[in-house]
Protein backbone atom coordinates (compact mmCIF):
# COMPACT_ATOMS: atom_id res chain seq x y z
CA UNK A 1 0.00 0.00 0.00
CA UNK A 2 2.51 2.13 1.13
CA UNK A 3 4.82 1.66 -1.90
CA UNK A 4 1.80 2.73 -4.65
CA UNK A 5 1.13 5.97 -1.99
CA UNK A 6 2.02 9.55 -3.72
CA UNK A 7 5.19 10.82 -2.30
CA UNK A 8 4.76 14.60 -0.75
CA UNK A 9 8.03 15.65 0.52
CA UNK A 10 8.25 19.16 1.99
CA UNK A 11 11.79 20.54 2.38
CA UNK A 12 12.79 22.70 4.25
CA UNK A 13 15.62 24.60 3.63
CA UNK A 14 16.81 27.14 5.95
CA UNK A 15 19.15 29.55 5.14
CA UNK A 16 20.30 33.03 6.91
CA UNK A 17 16.92 32.79 8.19
CA UNK A 18 15.35 32.53 4.98
CA UNK A 19 12.42 30.15 4.48
CA UNK A 20 11.80 28.23 1.08
CA UNK A 21 9.64 25.43 0.81
CA UNK A 22 9.44 23.23 -1.53
CA UNK A 23 6.13 20.72 -2.01
CA UNK A 24 6.74 18.08 -4.61
CA UNK A 25 4.94 15.40 -5.53
CA UNK A 26 7.06 12.95 -6.39
CA UNK A 27 4.90 10.46 -8.20
CA UNK A 28 1.81 11.75 -9.83
CA UNK A 29 -1.57 11.30 -8.18
CA UNK A 30 -3.74 8.89 -9.77
CA UNK A 31 -6.94 9.83 -10.96
CA UNK A 32 -8.58 6.79 -9.18
CA UNK A 33 -6.31 7.36 -5.79
CA UNK A 34 -7.19 5.50 -2.90
CA UNK A 35 -8.70 6.60 -0.19
CA UNK A 36 -5.79 5.60 1.60
CA UNK A 37 -3.58 7.57 -0.70
CA UNK A 38 -5.82 10.82 -0.25
CA UNK A 39 -5.63 10.27 3.36
CA UNK A 40 -2.50 10.30 3.46
CA UNK A 41 -2.17 13.33 1.47
CA UNK A 42 -4.32 15.42 3.41
CA UNK A 43 -2.41 14.47 6.39
CA UNK A 44 0.44 15.60 4.96
CA UNK A 45 -0.62 18.87 4.56
CA UNK A 46 -2.10 19.33 7.36
CA UNK A 47 1.41 18.30 9.16
CA UNK A 48 2.81 21.39 7.37
CA UNK A 49 1.29 23.85 9.59
CA UNK A 50 2.14 22.53 12.15
CA UNK A 51 6.09 21.75 11.20
CA UNK A 52 6.60 25.32 10.09
CA UNK A 53 4.91 26.50 14.07
CA UNK A 54 7.58 24.82 15.37
CA UNK A 55 10.24 26.20 13.21
CA UNK A 56 8.78 29.72 13.97
CA UNK A 57 9.25 29.37 17.90
CA UNK A 58 12.96 28.49 17.56
CA UNK A 59 13.72 30.79 15.28
CA UNK A 60 11.15 33.71 16.71
CA UNK A 61 13.09 36.73 17.88
CA UNK A 62 15.57 36.83 15.08
CA UNK A 63 13.35 38.52 12.32
CA UNK A 64 15.44 39.96 8.82
CA UNK A 65 13.11 41.54 6.27
CA UNK A 66 13.76 38.19 3.95
CA UNK A 67 12.28 36.23 6.46
CA UNK A 68 9.47 38.74 6.72
CA UNK A 69 8.83 38.38 3.38
CA UNK A 70 8.87 34.59 3.26
CA UNK A 71 6.60 34.20 6.27
CA UNK A 72 3.89 37.02 4.52
CA UNK A 73 3.78 34.95 1.61
CA UNK A 74 3.45 31.13 3.45
CA UNK A 75 0.94 31.94 6.14
CA UNK A 76 -2.14 33.29 3.78
CA UNK A 77 -2.74 29.88 2.51
CA UNK A 78 -2.54 28.39 6.27
CA UNK A 79 -4.97 30.76 7.61
CA UNK A 80 -7.82 31.37 4.57
CA UNK A 81 -8.19 28.30 5.19
CA UNK A 82 -8.86 28.33 8.78
CA UNK A 83 -11.15 30.94 7.92
CA UNK A 84 -13.31 28.65 5.91
CA UNK A 85 -12.91 26.15 8.88
CA UNK A 86 -10.94 23.61 7.34
CA UNK A 87 -7.91 23.45 9.59
CA UNK A 88 -8.46 25.19 12.87
CA UNK A 89 -6.91 27.30 14.52
CA UNK A 90 -6.18 24.31 17.32
CA UNK A 91 -4.37 22.77 14.59
CA UNK A 92 -2.15 25.49 13.40
CA UNK A 93 -1.61 26.62 17.62
CA UNK A 94 -1.77 29.71 19.17
CA UNK A 95 1.48 30.62 18.06
CA UNK A 96 3.57 33.84 18.87
CA UNK A 97 3.12 34.87 15.33
CA UNK A 98 -0.39 34.83 15.39
CA UNK A 99 -0.58 36.91 18.77
CA UNK A 100 2.24 39.74 17.43
CA UNK A 101 4.72 38.98 19.36
CA UNK A 102 2.59 38.23 22.65
CA UNK A 103 0.99 41.88 21.99
CA UNK A 104 -2.91 40.11 21.94
CA UNK A 105 -3.81 38.03 24.53
CA UNK A 106 -4.85 34.41 23.32
CA UNK A 107 -8.58 33.22 24.35
CA UNK A 108 -10.96 35.91 22.41
CA UNK A 109 -13.62 34.11 20.48
CA UNK A 110 -12.35 34.27 16.93
CA UNK A 111 -15.78 34.09 14.80
CA UNK A 112 -16.90 36.80 16.14
CA UNK A 113 -13.45 38.97 15.00
CA UNK A 114 -11.94 37.38 12.30
CA UNK A 115 -9.30 40.21 11.81
CA UNK A 116 -8.38 39.85 15.08
CA UNK A 117 -5.87 36.60 15.21
CA UNK A 118 -6.21 36.58 10.82
CA UNK A 119 -4.82 39.91 9.98
CA UNK A 120 -1.24 38.34 10.71
CA UNK A 121 -1.57 36.44 7.34
CA UNK A 122 -2.26 39.51 5.54
CA UNK A 123 0.93 41.81 6.73
CA UNK A 124 4.48 41.76 6.68
CA UNK A 125 5.58 40.32 9.67
CA UNK A 126 6.97 43.22 11.80
CA UNK A 127 10.32 43.51 12.46
CA UNK A 128 10.12 45.18 15.94
CA UNK A 129 9.04 43.24 18.92
CA UNK A 130 6.76 44.73 21.83
CA UNK A 131 9.15 45.14 25.00
CA UNK A 132 8.34 42.64 27.41
CA UNK A 133 7.49 45.15 30.22
CA UNK A 134 4.60 46.71 27.16
CA UNK A 135 3.70 42.69 27.09
CA UNK A 136 3.19 42.72 31.26
CA UNK A 137 1.13 45.73 30.87
CA UNK A 138 -1.21 45.19 28.81
CA UNK A 139 -1.83 42.06 30.57
CA UNK A 140 -2.25 43.92 33.75
CA UNK A 141 -4.22 46.91 32.00
CA UNK A 142 -6.60 44.27 31.34
CA UNK A 143 -7.13 42.62 34.41
CA UNK A 144 -7.94 46.11 35.65
CA UNK A 145 -10.34 46.70 32.69
CA UNK A 146 -12.19 43.31 33.71
CA UNK A 147 -11.86 44.75 37.25
CA UNK A 148 -13.24 48.02 36.62
CA UNK A 149 -15.11 47.93 33.37
CA UNK A 150 -18.51 48.99 32.67
CA UNK A 151 -21.44 47.84 35.43
CA UNK A 152 -18.68 45.95 37.53
CA UNK A 153 -19.34 46.91 41.34
CA UNK A 154 -16.54 49.16 41.10
CA UNK A 155 -17.61 51.17 38.12
CA UNK A 156 -21.15 51.63 40.15
CA UNK A 157 -19.35 52.59 42.90
CA UNK A 158 -17.13 55.63 41.34
CA UNK A 159 -20.20 56.45 39.41
CA UNK A 160 -22.01 57.37 42.52
CA UNK A 161 -19.58 60.30 42.57
CA UNK A 162 -20.47 61.84 39.63
CA UNK A 163 -24.35 61.26 40.23
CA UNK A 164 -23.43 62.58 44.32
CA UNK A 165 -22.09 66.16 42.97
CA UNK A 166 -18.64 68.42 42.95
CA UNK A 167 -16.56 66.25 45.81
CA UNK A 168 -14.82 63.04 46.53
CA UNK A 169 -15.53 62.14 49.73
CA UNK A 170 -12.97 58.97 49.39
CA UNK A 171 -10.06 57.96 47.18
CA UNK A 172 -11.85 55.15 44.40
CA UNK A 173 -10.44 52.01 43.82
CA UNK A 174 -10.69 52.81 39.93
CA UNK A 175 -9.97 55.54 38.01
CA UNK A 176 -11.10 56.16 34.44
CA UNK A 177 -10.73 58.06 31.21
CA UNK A 178 -13.30 58.76 29.02
CA UNK A 179 -12.86 59.29 25.44
CA UNK A 180 -15.13 61.48 23.28
CA UNK A 181 -15.92 59.99 19.70
CA UNK A 182 -14.44 63.66 17.86
CA UNK A 183 -13.58 64.10 14.06
CA UNK A 184 -12.53 62.37 11.40
CA UNK A 185 -11.69 58.33 11.18
CA UNK A 186 -8.11 58.70 11.13
CA UNK A 187 -8.24 61.35 13.79
CA UNK A 188 -10.15 59.21 16.33
CA UNK A 189 -7.46 56.47 15.77
CA UNK A 190 -4.47 58.85 16.72
CA UNK A 191 -6.21 60.32 19.49
CA UNK A 192 -7.87 56.65 21.25
CA UNK A 193 -3.96 55.26 20.93
CA UNK A 194 -2.96 58.36 22.76
CA UNK A 195 -5.59 58.28 25.31
CA UNK A 196 -4.77 54.18 25.71
CA UNK A 197 -1.03 55.17 26.26
CA UNK A 198 -2.39 57.90 29.24
CA UNK A 199 -4.78 55.01 30.53
CA UNK A 200 -1.45 52.99 31.38
CA UNK A 201 0.68 55.71 32.36
CA UNK A 202 -2.03 56.64 34.76
CA UNK A 203 -3.53 52.89 36.00
CA UNK A 204 -6.65 54.42 34.71
CA UNK A 205 -9.49 52.71 32.86
CA UNK A 206 -10.02 53.37 29.35
CA UNK A 207 -14.00 53.78 28.12
CA UNK A 208 -14.72 55.07 24.86
CA UNK A 209 -18.10 57.06 23.86
CA UNK A 210 -19.31 55.03 20.71
CA UNK A 211 -20.33 58.01 19.05
CA UNK A 212 -21.93 57.20 15.58
CA UNK A 213 -20.05 54.20 14.61
CA UNK A 214 -17.06 52.91 16.64
CA UNK A 215 -18.89 49.93 17.66
CA UNK A 216 -19.54 49.04 13.74
CA UNK A 217 -15.96 49.91 13.20
CA UNK A 218 -13.87 48.28 15.51
CA UNK A 219 -14.02 44.81 17.66
CA UNK A 220 -13.73 44.96 21.69
CA UNK A 221 -9.99 45.07 21.85
CA UNK A 222 -9.82 43.81 25.92
CA UNK A 223 -10.62 40.47 26.80
CA UNK A 224 -14.14 39.43 28.52
CA UNK A 225 -14.72 43.45 29.53
CA UNK A 226 -16.34 46.17 27.03
CA UNK A 227 -14.52 49.30 26.62
CA UNK A 228 -17.46 51.00 25.41
CA UNK A 229 -18.91 53.71 28.20
CA UNK A 230 -22.27 52.31 28.99
CA UNK A 231 -24.89 54.24 27.45
CA UNK A 232 -26.68 55.08 30.89
CA UNK A 233 -23.68 57.15 31.60
CA UNK A 234 -24.54 60.23 33.35
CA UNK A 235 -23.41 62.87 31.29
CA UNK A 236 -23.23 61.54 28.01
CA UNK A 237 -25.34 64.49 26.70
CA UNK A 238 -23.26 67.10 27.29
CA UNK A 239 -19.94 65.40 25.51
CA UNK A 240 -20.80 67.66 22.26
CA UNK A 241 -20.87 70.46 23.77
CA UNK A 242 -18.44 70.22 26.12
CA UNK A 243 -15.62 73.01 25.17
CA UNK A 244 -12.77 75.53 26.72
CA UNK A 245 -15.63 77.36 28.25
CA UNK A 246 -17.37 74.41 29.84
CA UNK A 247 -17.41 75.02 33.70
CA UNK A 248 -16.00 71.47 34.19
CA UNK A 249 -13.02 72.34 32.01
CA UNK A 250 -10.15 71.89 34.09
CA UNK A 251 -8.28 74.79 31.52
CA UNK A 252 -11.18 76.96 32.00
CA UNK A 253 -11.13 76.28 36.14
CA UNK A 254 -7.34 76.75 36.52
CA UNK A 255 -7.96 80.25 34.44
CA UNK A 256 -10.51 81.21 37.10
CA UNK A 257 -8.51 80.06 39.41
CA UNK A 258 -10.96 77.41 41.00
CA UNK A 259 -8.38 74.64 41.42
CA UNK A 260 -6.78 74.74 44.83
CA UNK A 261 -5.32 72.16 46.79
CA UNK A 262 -8.21 70.99 48.31
CA UNK A 263 -10.66 70.87 45.63
CA UNK A 264 -11.12 67.64 44.66
CA UNK A 265 -13.65 67.82 41.94
CA UNK A 266 -15.91 63.75 40.81
CA UNK A 267 -14.83 65.05 37.42
CA UNK A 268 -13.08 67.24 34.64
CA UNK A 269 -13.84 67.43 30.80
CA UNK A 270 -9.70 68.27 29.37
CA UNK A 271 -9.60 69.81 26.47
CA UNK A 272 -7.14 68.81 24.14
CA UNK A 273 -8.28 70.02 20.52
CA UNK A 274 -5.94 71.81 18.35
CA UNK A 275 -8.20 75.03 19.04
CA UNK A 276 -7.18 74.70 23.30
CA UNK A 277 -5.12 77.34 24.96
CA UNK A 278 -2.51 77.74 27.55
CA UNK A 279 -4.62 76.60 30.15
CA UNK A 280 -5.50 73.38 28.51
CA UNK A 281 -1.94 72.61 27.79
CA UNK A 282 -0.93 72.64 31.24
CA UNK A 283 -2.29 69.35 30.84
CA UNK A 284 1.18 68.35 29.78
CA UNK A 285 3.16 69.76 33.18
CA UNK A 286 4.06 67.89 35.92
CA UNK A 287 2.16 69.44 38.54
CA UNK A 288 -1.35 69.15 36.85
CA UNK A 289 -0.83 65.32 36.27
CA UNK A 290 -0.08 65.06 39.95
CA UNK A 291 -3.40 66.78 41.22
CA UNK A 292 -5.65 65.14 38.25
CA UNK A 293 -4.23 62.03 40.03
CA UNK A 294 -6.96 62.21 42.55
CA UNK A 295 -10.15 63.19 40.35
CA UNK A 296 -11.35 59.67 39.57
CA UNK A 297 -13.20 60.72 36.36
CA UNK A 298 -11.46 62.62 32.73
CA UNK A 299 -13.28 63.00 30.09
CA UNK A 300 -10.90 64.00 27.29
CA UNK A 301 -11.38 65.16 23.70
CA UNK A 302 -8.93 65.57 21.10
CA UNK A 303 -8.07 65.56 17.83
CA UNK A 304 -4.49 65.68 18.07
CA UNK A 305 -2.09 62.35 18.40
CA UNK A 306 -0.57 64.05 21.86
CA UNK A 307 1.87 61.18 22.50
CA UNK A 308 4.73 63.02 22.21
CA UNK A 309 4.06 65.58 24.27
CA UNK A 310 3.85 63.03 27.09
CA UNK A 311 7.64 61.86 26.53
CA UNK A 312 8.31 65.16 27.63
CA UNK A 313 6.67 64.38 31.19
CA UNK A 314 8.84 64.27 33.53
CA UNK A 315 7.09 61.74 35.77
CA UNK A 316 6.56 59.49 32.84
CA UNK A 317 10.04 59.57 30.93
CA UNK A 318 11.41 56.26 33.49
CA UNK A 319 7.94 54.33 32.53
CA UNK A 320 7.56 54.88 28.90
CA UNK A 321 11.27 54.15 27.69
CA UNK A 322 10.73 50.52 29.82
CA UNK A 323 7.59 50.21 27.74
CA UNK A 324 8.97 51.63 24.74
CA UNK A 325 12.81 51.07 24.62
CA UNK A 326 12.50 51.56 20.72
CA UNK A 327 10.56 55.48 20.90
CA UNK A 328 9.06 55.14 17.45
CA UNK A 329 6.81 52.02 17.79
CA UNK A 330 4.27 53.58 20.10
CA UNK A 331 1.38 53.77 17.71
CA UNK A 332 2.94 50.81 15.82
CA UNK A 333 2.36 48.38 18.85
CA UNK A 334 -0.85 50.21 20.39
CA UNK A 335 -2.43 50.23 16.95
CA UNK A 336 -2.04 46.70 16.21
CA UNK A 337 -3.26 45.99 19.97
CA UNK A 338 -6.41 48.01 19.70
CA UNK A 339 -8.00 48.21 16.28
CA UNK A 340 -9.31 45.38 14.99
CA UNK A 341 -11.61 45.89 12.00
CA UNK A 342 -15.02 43.99 12.68
CA UNK A 343 -15.97 41.19 10.41
CA UNK A 344 -18.17 43.45 8.02
CA UNK A 345 -14.98 45.78 7.63
CA UNK A 346 -12.83 42.36 7.44
CA UNK A 347 -14.71 41.63 4.49
CA UNK A 348 -14.74 44.94 2.45
CA UNK A 349 -10.48 44.09 3.35
CA UNK A 350 -10.27 41.11 2.57
CA UNK A 351 -12.35 40.59 -0.58
CA UNK A 352 -10.75 43.55 -2.27
CA UNK A 353 -6.90 42.40 -1.04
CA UNK A 354 -7.82 38.73 -2.99
CA UNK A 355 -8.82 40.23 -5.72
CA UNK A 356 -6.71 43.12 -6.56
CA UNK A 357 -3.77 42.71 -4.09
CA UNK A 358 -3.08 39.24 -3.50
CA UNK A 359 -1.09 38.41 -6.96
CA UNK A 360 0.85 40.98 -7.69
CA UNK A 361 4.69 40.69 -6.57
CA UNK A 362 4.79 43.93 -5.28
CA UNK A 363 2.41 46.33 -3.81
CA UNK A 364 2.93 49.96 -3.33
CA UNK A 365 0.12 52.27 -1.48
CA UNK A 366 -0.35 55.56 -2.67
CA UNK A 367 -2.68 57.77 -0.24
CA UNK A 368 -3.20 61.34 -1.36
CA UNK A 369 -4.59 64.09 0.94
CA UNK A 370 -5.07 67.39 -0.58
CA UNK A 371 -5.98 70.79 1.17
CA UNK A 372 -5.61 73.66 -0.83
CA UNK A 373 -9.16 74.32 -2.15
CA UNK A 374 -10.94 73.96 -5.38
CA UNK A 375 -11.83 70.98 -7.66
CA UNK A 376 -8.84 68.57 -8.37
CA UNK A 377 -7.15 66.73 -9.43
CA UNK A 378 -4.63 69.15 -8.99
CA UNK A 379 -2.32 69.33 -12.13
CA UNK A 380 0.83 70.06 -9.43
CA UNK A 381 -0.40 67.17 -7.20
CA UNK A 382 -0.33 64.76 -10.57
CA UNK A 383 3.21 66.27 -11.01
CA UNK A 384 4.37 65.83 -7.57
CA UNK A 385 3.23 61.97 -6.90
CA UNK A 386 4.96 60.85 -10.31
CA UNK A 387 8.12 62.68 -9.63
CA UNK A 388 8.24 61.15 -6.38
CA UNK A 389 6.82 57.96 -7.54
CA UNK A 390 10.04 58.06 -10.06
CA UNK A 391 12.73 59.34 -8.23
CA UNK A 392 12.20 57.22 -5.46
CA UNK A 393 12.06 54.31 -8.07
CA UNK A 394 8.44 52.60 -7.12
CA UNK A 395 7.24 52.82 -9.96
CA UNK A 396 9.71 52.13 -13.59
CA UNK A 397 10.01 55.12 -16.06
CA UNK A 398 8.13 54.51 -19.45
CA UNK A 399 9.08 54.79 -22.67
CA UNK A 400 8.18 57.42 -25.12
CA UNK A 401 9.14 55.13 -28.48
CA UNK A 402 5.97 55.34 -30.33
CA UNK A 403 6.04 51.86 -31.34
CA UNK A 404 6.45 50.93 -27.77
CA UNK A 405 6.03 47.11 -26.70
CA UNK A 406 8.55 46.03 -24.33
CA UNK A 407 9.62 42.41 -24.99
CA UNK A 408 7.82 39.75 -22.40
CA UNK A 409 10.46 39.83 -20.48
CA UNK A 410 10.96 40.57 -16.14
CA UNK A 411 7.32 40.16 -15.88
CA UNK A 412 7.11 40.94 -12.60
CA UNK A 413 3.48 42.87 -11.78
CA UNK A 414 3.53 45.31 -9.26
CA UNK A 415 -0.28 46.68 -7.91
CA UNK A 416 -0.99 50.38 -6.48
CA UNK A 417 -3.38 50.90 -4.29
CA UNK A 418 -4.50 54.48 -4.95
CA UNK A 419 -6.51 56.44 -2.24
CA UNK A 420 -8.04 59.39 -2.34
CA UNK A 421 -11.10 61.66 -1.82
CA UNK A 422 -11.09 62.46 -6.07
CA UNK A 423 -10.31 59.40 -8.75
CA UNK A 424 -8.51 61.66 -10.90
CA UNK A 425 -4.78 61.04 -9.87
CA UNK A 426 -5.83 57.19 -10.26
CA UNK A 427 -7.11 57.83 -13.14
CA UNK A 428 -4.09 60.01 -14.83
CA UNK A 429 -1.95 57.35 -13.28
CA UNK A 430 -3.17 54.48 -14.91
CA UNK A 431 -3.91 56.30 -18.79
CA UNK A 432 0.01 56.54 -18.26
CA UNK A 433 0.52 53.44 -17.50
CA UNK A 434 -1.75 52.39 -20.37
CA UNK A 435 -0.68 54.21 -23.28
CA UNK A 436 3.03 53.64 -22.87
CA UNK A 437 4.87 50.47 -22.17
CA UNK A 438 7.15 50.73 -18.60
CA UNK A 439 10.93 50.42 -19.81
CA UNK A 440 11.64 47.62 -17.26
CA UNK A 441 8.71 45.39 -18.84
CA UNK A 442 7.05 45.45 -15.20
CA UNK A 443 3.29 45.18 -15.24
CA UNK A 444 1.61 47.83 -13.52
CA UNK A 445 -1.70 47.61 -12.41
CA UNK A 446 -3.51 50.59 -10.47
CA UNK A 447 -6.47 49.91 -7.95
CA UNK A 448 -8.34 52.38 -6.07
CA UNK A 449 -11.24 51.27 -3.85
CA UNK A 450 -13.30 54.16 -3.65
CA UNK A 451 -13.51 57.98 -3.88
CA UNK A 452 -15.95 59.82 -1.94
CA UNK A 453 -15.08 63.24 -3.52
CA UNK A 454 -15.07 64.63 0.05
CA UNK A 455 -14.67 63.83 3.49
CA UNK A 456 -17.95 62.69 5.35
CA UNK A 457 -16.90 62.37 9.05
CA UNK A 458 -19.50 60.51 11.02
CA UNK A 459 -21.37 58.17 8.15
CA UNK A 460 -21.65 54.54 8.49
CA UNK A 461 -20.38 53.03 5.36
CA UNK A 462 -17.77 56.05 4.06
CA UNK A 463 -16.62 55.21 7.80
CA UNK A 464 -16.43 51.28 6.83
CA UNK A 465 -14.72 51.63 3.60
CA UNK A 466 -12.02 54.10 5.08
CA UNK A 467 -11.35 52.11 7.99
CA UNK A 468 -10.79 49.01 4.86
CA UNK A 469 -8.27 51.61 2.88
CA UNK A 470 -6.17 52.69 6.17
CA UNK A 471 -5.79 48.78 6.62
CA UNK A 472 -5.15 47.84 2.85
CA UNK A 473 -2.97 50.67 2.47
CA UNK A 474 -1.11 49.09 5.74
CA UNK A 475 -0.85 45.53 3.90
CA UNK A 476 1.23 47.24 1.42
CA UNK A 477 5.12 46.75 0.43
CA UNK A 478 5.76 50.66 0.26
CA UNK A 479 3.63 53.54 1.42
CA UNK A 480 3.83 57.07 -0.16
CA UNK A 481 1.41 59.30 1.78
CA UNK A 482 0.28 63.32 1.90
CA UNK A 483 1.82 65.21 4.50
CA UNK A 484 -0.64 66.31 7.42
CA UNK A 485 -2.52 62.83 6.26
CA UNK A 486 -3.61 61.08 9.21
CA UNK A 487 -5.16 58.45 7.17
CA UNK A 488 -1.80 57.55 6.21
CA UNK A 489 0.09 58.14 9.73
CA UNK A 490 -2.28 55.52 10.65
CA UNK A 491 -1.55 53.08 7.53
CA UNK A 492 2.00 53.34 8.13
CA UNK A 493 2.19 53.03 11.80
CA UNK A 494 0.42 49.65 11.40
CA UNK A 495 2.84 48.64 8.83
CA UNK A 496 5.50 49.21 10.76
CA UNK A 497 7.13 50.89 7.51
CA UNK A 498 7.97 54.40 6.96
CA UNK A 499 6.58 55.97 4.33
CA UNK A 500 7.03 58.15 1.84
CA UNK A 501 6.12 61.63 2.47
CA UNK A 502 4.83 64.05 0.01
CA UNK A 503 5.54 67.39 1.18
CA UNK A 504 2.91 69.89 0.86
CA UNK A 505 2.56 71.72 -2.05
CA UNK A 506 3.17 75.47 -1.13
CA UNK A 507 1.80 78.19 -3.54
CA UNK A 508 -0.14 75.30 -5.87
CA UNK A 509 3.04 74.02 -7.50
CA UNK A 510 4.86 71.05 -7.30
CA UNK A 511 7.83 71.11 -4.23
CA UNK A 512 11.18 70.60 -4.82
CA UNK A 513 12.34 67.62 -3.80
CA UNK A 514 8.40 65.83 -4.01
CA UNK A 515 9.10 63.75 -1.06
CA UNK A 516 11.40 62.08 1.34
CA UNK A 517 11.48 58.95 3.14
CA UNK A 518 10.14 59.57 7.12
CA UNK A 519 12.35 59.80 9.63
CA UNK A 520 10.35 57.10 11.62
CA UNK A 521 6.88 56.11 11.13
CA UNK A 522 5.39 57.54 14.16
CA UNK A 523 2.13 60.72 13.80
CA UNK A 524 2.80 63.77 14.04
CA UNK A 525 1.51 65.45 16.98
CA UNK A 526 0.03 68.23 15.27
CA UNK A 527 -0.75 71.46 18.03
CA UNK A 528 1.79 70.61 20.49
CA UNK A 529 2.38 73.26 23.98
CA UNK A 530 5.59 74.83 23.43
CA UNK A 531 6.14 75.49 27.09
CA UNK A 532 8.53 74.93 30.18
CA UNK A 533 6.36 73.83 32.72
CA UNK A 534 9.20 74.25 35.10
CA UNK A 535 10.97 77.42 33.87
CA UNK A 536 7.28 78.54 33.16
CA UNK A 537 8.26 79.91 29.64
CA UNK A 538 8.03 79.32 26.34
CA UNK A 539 10.54 76.93 24.70
CA UNK A 540 10.74 75.01 21.51
CA UNK A 541 9.46 71.38 22.69
CA UNK A 542 11.39 69.91 19.29
CA UNK A 543 14.86 70.35 20.99
CA UNK A 544 14.17 69.19 24.60
CA UNK A 545 14.99 65.35 24.13
CA UNK A 546 16.67 63.70 21.23
CA UNK A 547 13.55 61.43 20.46
CA UNK A 548 11.10 64.25 19.88
CA UNK A 549 11.86 66.41 17.49
CA UNK A 550 9.73 68.18 14.48
CA UNK A 551 8.12 66.87 11.92
CA UNK A 552 9.22 66.48 8.37
CA UNK A 553 5.70 67.61 7.47
CA UNK A 554 4.65 69.81 9.51
CA UNK A 555 7.81 72.18 11.08
CA UNK A 556 5.61 73.11 14.24
CA UNK A 557 4.89 69.60 15.10
CA UNK A 558 5.82 66.76 17.21
CA UNK A 559 6.98 63.37 16.17
CA UNK A 560 9.13 60.61 17.93
CA UNK A 561 11.73 59.17 16.39
CA UNK A 562 14.13 56.16 16.78
CA UNK A 563 17.58 57.03 17.92
CA UNK A 564 18.98 56.16 14.82
CA UNK A 565 17.61 59.12 13.76
CA UNK A 566 18.91 61.73 16.74
CA UNK A 567 21.22 63.12 14.68
CA UNK A 568 19.68 63.75 11.27
CA UNK A 569 17.84 67.27 10.31
C1 LIG B 1 -24.11 47.93 38.53
O1 LIG B 1 -25.28 48.67 38.21
C2 LIG B 1 -26.07 48.14 37.18
C3 LIG B 1 -27.27 49.05 36.95
O2 LIG B 1 -26.90 50.38 36.91
C4 LIG B 1 -26.56 46.75 37.55
O3 LIG B 1 -27.29 46.19 36.48
C5 LIG B 1 -25.37 45.88 37.87
O4 LIG B 1 -25.79 44.62 38.31
C6 LIG B 1 -24.50 46.54 38.93
N1 LIG B 1 -23.33 45.72 39.13
C7 LIG B 1 -23.03 45.12 40.28
C8 LIG B 1 -21.82 44.24 40.30
O5 LIG B 1 -23.71 45.25 41.27
C1 LIG C 1 -1.94 63.51 -16.17
O1 LIG C 1 -1.82 64.75 -15.51
C2 LIG C 1 -0.87 65.63 -16.08
C3 LIG C 1 -0.76 66.83 -15.18
O2 LIG C 1 -2.02 67.28 -14.82
C4 LIG C 1 -1.29 65.97 -17.51
O3 LIG C 1 -0.35 66.82 -18.09
C5 LIG C 1 -1.41 64.68 -18.31
O4 LIG C 1 -1.91 64.97 -19.59
C6 LIG C 1 -2.33 63.69 -17.63
N1 LIG C 1 -2.21 62.44 -18.34
C7 LIG C 1 -3.22 61.61 -18.54
C8 LIG C 1 -2.90 60.39 -19.31
O5 LIG C 1 -4.33 61.80 -18.07
C1 LIG D 1 3.53 82.45 -5.14
O1 LIG D 1 3.18 82.64 -6.49
C2 LIG D 1 3.03 84.01 -6.86
C3 LIG D 1 2.52 84.06 -8.29
O2 LIG D 1 3.05 83.06 -9.09
C4 LIG D 1 4.37 84.71 -6.66
O3 LIG D 1 4.23 86.07 -7.00
C5 LIG D 1 4.81 84.57 -5.22
O4 LIG D 1 6.08 85.14 -5.03
C6 LIG D 1 4.85 83.11 -4.82
N1 LIG D 1 5.13 82.99 -3.40
C7 LIG D 1 5.99 82.15 -2.91
C8 LIG D 1 6.13 82.13 -1.42
O5 LIG D 1 6.65 81.36 -3.58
Amino acid sequence: MLKQSPTICIFFFLHQQTIHWFTCTCNYINKQATLTNMKFLAASLLAFPLVFTVWFIFRHPITTDRAEFAQARVFPSANIQSVSGDISSQEIGMTQHKLLGGLLAPGFDEKSCLSRYHSVSYRKMSRYMPSSHLLSKLRSYEDLHRQCGPHTKSYNETLKQIKAGNTVASSTECNYIVWISFSGLGNRMLTLASAFLYALLTNRVLLVDRGKDMADLFCEPFPDMSWLLPLDFPITNQFESFNQNSPSCYGKMLKNNIITKESKPSFLYLHLVHDYQDHDKMFFCDQDQTFLKRVPWLIMKTNNYFVPSLFLILSFEKELSKLFPEKETVFHHLGRYLFHPTNQVWGLIIRYYQAYLAKADERIGIQVRVFDTGKGPFPYVMDQIVACALNSKLLPKLSMKESGITPLRNQRSKAILVTSLDSGYYENLSNMYWEHPTVTGEVISFFQPSHEEYQQTEKKNHNRKAWAEMFLLSLTDVLVTSSWSTFGYVAQGLAGSKAWILYKPENRSAPNPPCRIAMSMEPCFHAPPFYDCKAKKGIDTGLVVPHVRHCEDMSWGLKLVGADNHLQQ
